[in-house]
């Protein structure tokens, strides 16, 4: 057995782009990850949820996914509405977003901006540690601008029986740029008591493989750009076989064809189309033409007809 294998493979959040509706397409096709972690939900003072909000968690677009509502907010009564909210759909465990970069969400000390006042996030965690009725597990940065901010931010969250807490291991000020830190992380797991999960710059199953045998006492691997590049990674983080261009294309055409179902605006589906193609084209690194004219499609026939030829002629890199 290596290491690995004992390890939770998860899609990470990511707002606009990984609700049910490529969740289910992902693993109907290519399956791998044990759970999802919904995008963030904002509750907000009048207590509900937007529609596409409440779709996303809706048990009925999530038959046979082990998913994760995430929620964001710095209101306790907030975040505990929700929480009670998504424990009477029957989901016995919430995460807390302190992550979201978004200047924003920052600037209001939600997300990571939370990070910036920890005896309000102390307060805040008293709140809603002591009243929740489903486990809660967080999603953090390591701090707002300094990796060393995390001794404090771990000692901190040490206090409370945090589920899981899964590091995405960047300051606020790096956004998604530069490498993450993967030592304060190693150095975070050797001293915690608490379960604690990594996220960050997994691309290939090497990664993957290479993270756990270091760190083996990690409880679960998030993945987020390193899935939209190759949808299949987890997949074949489990032994299995790498995505083919048949895969691809079904995998695509569900999504597709879900954005036409629900979104009124064919422009907003030839926009999501082409946010999905910004990761996949990755893929094909030899076909510079193919991601131009994609990006230049102002019609979703067009766009479409790109990516046909691509799928059909171009082979996957595999990389
Ligand atoms: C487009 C986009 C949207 C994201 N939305 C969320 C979100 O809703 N909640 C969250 O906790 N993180 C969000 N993230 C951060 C990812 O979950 C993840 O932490 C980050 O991409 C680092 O992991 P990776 O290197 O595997 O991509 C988002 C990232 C991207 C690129």
């Amino acid at each position: 057995m290596s290491a690995i294998d004992s390890m939770t493979l998860s899609m990470a959040p990511m707002e606009g782009i990984t609700r049910y509706l490529f969740r289910n397409a992902q693993a109907e096709v290519f399956g791998g990850f044990d759970k999802y972690y919904t995008p963030f939900l904002s509750p907000n003072m009048h207590h509900h949820f937007r529609h596409r909000e409440s779709d996303d968690i809706d048990p009925k677009n999530n038959a046979g996914l082990t998913v994760i509502p995430q929620i964001m907010t710095n209101v306790p009564e907030d975040f505990l509405w929700a929480a009670w909210e998504c424990a009477h759909l029957g989901y016995p465990e919430v995460n807390l977003n302190l992550g979201c970069p978004a200047a924003t969400v920052a600037r209001k000390t939600k997300g990571s901006g939370f990070l910036t006042d920890l005896p309000r996030l102390e307060r805040f965690l008293d709140a809603i540690f002591s009243e929740t009725p489903v486990d809660i597990s967080i999603k953090t940065r390591l701090g707002w601008a300094d990796p060393a901010e995390f001794d404090k931010v771990l000692k901190l969250y040490e206090q409370f029986p945090v589920k899981e807490l899964i590091v995405h291991a960047r300051v606020r000020e790096e956004f998604y740029e530069g490498e993450a830190h993967r030592d304060i992380y190693e150095h975070a797991l050797l001293e915690t008591s608490l379960p604690l999960a990594y996220n960050g710059d997994i691309f290939t199953k090497e990664d993957a493989l290479t993270f756990a045998e270091m760190n083996p006492r990690t409880t679960q691997l998030m993945i987020g750009r390193g899935m939209l590049r190759n949808p299949a990674i987890a997949r074949e983080i489990r032994g299995g076989s790498p995505m083919t261009n048949a895969e691809l294309r079904e995998f695509y055409q569900r999504v597709h064809d879900g954005y036409l179902a629900v979104m009124e605006n064919e422009t907003h589906v030839l926009f999501k189309c082409k946010e999905l193609w910004t990761y996949l084209i990755t893929q094909f690194p030899e076909e510079k033409k193919a991601a131009k004219a994609l990006k230049k499609a102002n019609k979703l026939a067009a766009f479409d007809a790109v990516v046909e030829e691509l799928l059909t002629s171009a082979p996957l890199s595999h990389r």
